[in-house]
C-alpha cells in the first residue's frame, strides 16, 4: 500500500493516527493577560483531529511580545488557560505541541515591559510597522544584544519550555521561521554581528542550536521540533545564499534527533510576489530524521510528497483556519471551507469557532 497522509506514523514516543499536521496560527485572541481563554480552548479542541497540532506561536517572556492578543506561556495564568487546551485536545485523542515564540525586532515598546527597546542580533531596523495599542508605528532600531543577554534569552526560552511541560502539552516546537528572533540570528541581513553568533555559518546559527540545547534538556529531543522559512521575505528578512544557509542549519540540526524538522516553503502573505529560487529536496538531503513540510499544500500535494518520501509530514495553515474537520473532510474527499483572511486575526468567535464541520452541516 502507498503512504499517503492516513498513513500513521511514529513521532518521537507518540504514533500519531494520520500525517495531517494543523500549522502553528496566531489569531490574536487570547484574554487581556495574553492567557488562552474558552475560546481558544474550543477552537483547538475542535481541531483535534489532526495528527498533530501546533498551537500558534506563544511568548517565552513578556519581553518576547510583538502582537496584540497573542498567548504567552510566562505567567501561571497562561499555564492554567493552556492547561485547558491540551486537556480538551487529549480528550478527543489528539496531540498538541507548543510554539515558543519571540519577536525580537518585530515589537515596538509601547507593548514591552518598561517601554523597553525590542532587542535583536544587530541595532538593524525592519521596514514595517507594529499594531500598537495606540495604532500602526513604524519598527524602531532594536538594541544589539550582549553575549550575556543572549544568555538570558536561551534561558528564557529552558524556562518557558519547563512551562510548558506543565501545561500539559506533547511536545514543543522552536519557532526559528518567519523573520522573529532566532531567524534575525539565522539570516544575514538582519545579522551583522561580528562576535562568536554572527558571520560564519557556524555564527549565525549557535543561537538557535543554544536554545535548542536547552529545550531538549529540559523536554528529551523527541519531543522537541525547529521550524525554518529558508524564502520568507516576511518582516523584512534576507540572506546572501539562502540555500548555504539553511542546508547548514539542517544539518547542524540533525545530530539532536528531534521529534521533526519543520520547513516551511511560505513566501510570506504576498501570494504576488514571485517564489525566490530555493532546492527544498537538497535541504532535506542535508537532513537527517523526520521532515514536515507546509507551504500551498493540497490533499492531493500531500500525498504526492508523502508517497515519494519528499516529506514525512505536511502542515496545514490556512485550510485549518477555515476546517476544523479537515482530516475527515480529507478521508472522504469533501468539499472545504474557505477561509475569510479579514478575520484571521483578532475578534471574537467569528470566523474563529464558527467554521462548519461536515456533522454540523449535514
Ligand atoms: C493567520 C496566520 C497566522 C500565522 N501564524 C503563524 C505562527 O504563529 N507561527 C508560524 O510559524 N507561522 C505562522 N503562520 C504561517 C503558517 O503556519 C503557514 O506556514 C502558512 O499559512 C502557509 O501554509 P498554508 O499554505 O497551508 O496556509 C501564520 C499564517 C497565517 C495565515
Amino acid at each position: 500500500m502507498t503512504t499517503n497522509v492516513f498513513t500513521p506514523i511514529k513521532l518521537g514516543r507518540y504514533t500519531l493516527t494520520n500525517r495531517i499536521v494543523m500549522a502553528p496560527l496566531t489569531r490574536c485572541r487570547a484574554d487581556e493577560n495574553n492567557a488562552p481563554r474558552a475560546m481558544n480552548v474550543e477552537y483547538y479542541r475542535q481541531r483535534a483531529t489532526a495528527g498533530l497540532i501546533i498551537s500558534e506561536g506563544s511568548q517565552i517572556t513578556a519581553k518576547a511580545v510583538g502582537y496584540l492578543g497573542t498567548p504567552g506561556i510566562y505567567s501561571d495564568a497562561q499555564i492554567a488557560g493552556w492547561q485547558q487546551v491540551t486537556a480538551a485536545v487529549h480528550s478527543r485523542g489528539g496531540r498538541i505541541f507548543l510554539q515558543l515564540w519571540h519577536c525580537g525586532r518585530v515589537s515596538h515598546p509601547s507593548m514591552l515591559p518598561d517601554n523597553m527597546q525590542p532587542v535583536a542580533p544587530s541595532a538593524i531596523r525592519a521596514e514595517g510597522h507594529a499594531h500598537t495599542m495606540e495604532g500602526v508605528q513604524a519598527f524602531v532600531t532594536p538594541h544589539e544584544l550582549t553575549t550575556a543577554e543572549i544568555a538570558v534569552v536561551v534561558a528564557e526560552f529552558s524556562q518557558a519550555a519547563q512551562n510548558a511541560l506543565q501545561a500539559g502539552f506533547d511536545g514543543v516546537e522552536i519557532h526559528g521561521a518567519n523573520g522573529y528572533l532566532i531567524d534575525q540570528f539565522i539570516r544575514d541581513g538582519s545579522n551583522q554581528r561580528t562576535d562568536e553568533y554572527g558571520g560564519s555559518l557556524a555564527n549565525r546559527a549557535r543561537f538557535l542550536l543554544e536554545i535548542t540545547q536547552a529545550v531538549v534538556n529540559v523536554w528529551g529531543a523527541d519531543r522537541v521540533g525547529v521550524r525554518l522559512s529558508p524564502i520568507n521575505p516576511f518582516n523584512d528578512m534576507s540572506d546572501s545564499n539562502p540555500q548555504a544557509t539553511f542546508d547548514y542549519v539542517a544539518q547542524a540540526l540533525s545530530p539532536f534527533q528531534l521529534a521533526y524538522l519543520h520547513v516551511t516553503e511560505w513566501a510570506g502573505h504576498d501570494a504576488s510576489q514571485p517564489k525566490p529560487a530555493f532546492d527544498f529536496a537538497q535541504l532535506r538531503a542535508a537532513y537527517q530524521g523526520t521532515y514536515m513540510t507546509n507551504g500551498g499544500y493540497t490533499l492531493d500535494k500531500a500525498n504526492a510528497a508523502i508517497s515519494s518520501g519528499t516529506a514525512d509530514l505536511v502542515a496545514f495553515g490556512s485550510l485549518y483556519i477555515a476546517n476544523p474537520d479537515l482530516a475527515e473532510r480529507f478521508a472522504q474527499n469533501a468539499p472545504l471551507n474557505t477561509p475569510d483572511a479579514s478575520t484571521f486575526y483578532g475578534g471574537n468567535e467569528a470566523g474563529y469557532t464558527d467554521y462548519p464541520s461536515l456533522t454540523l452541516a449535514a
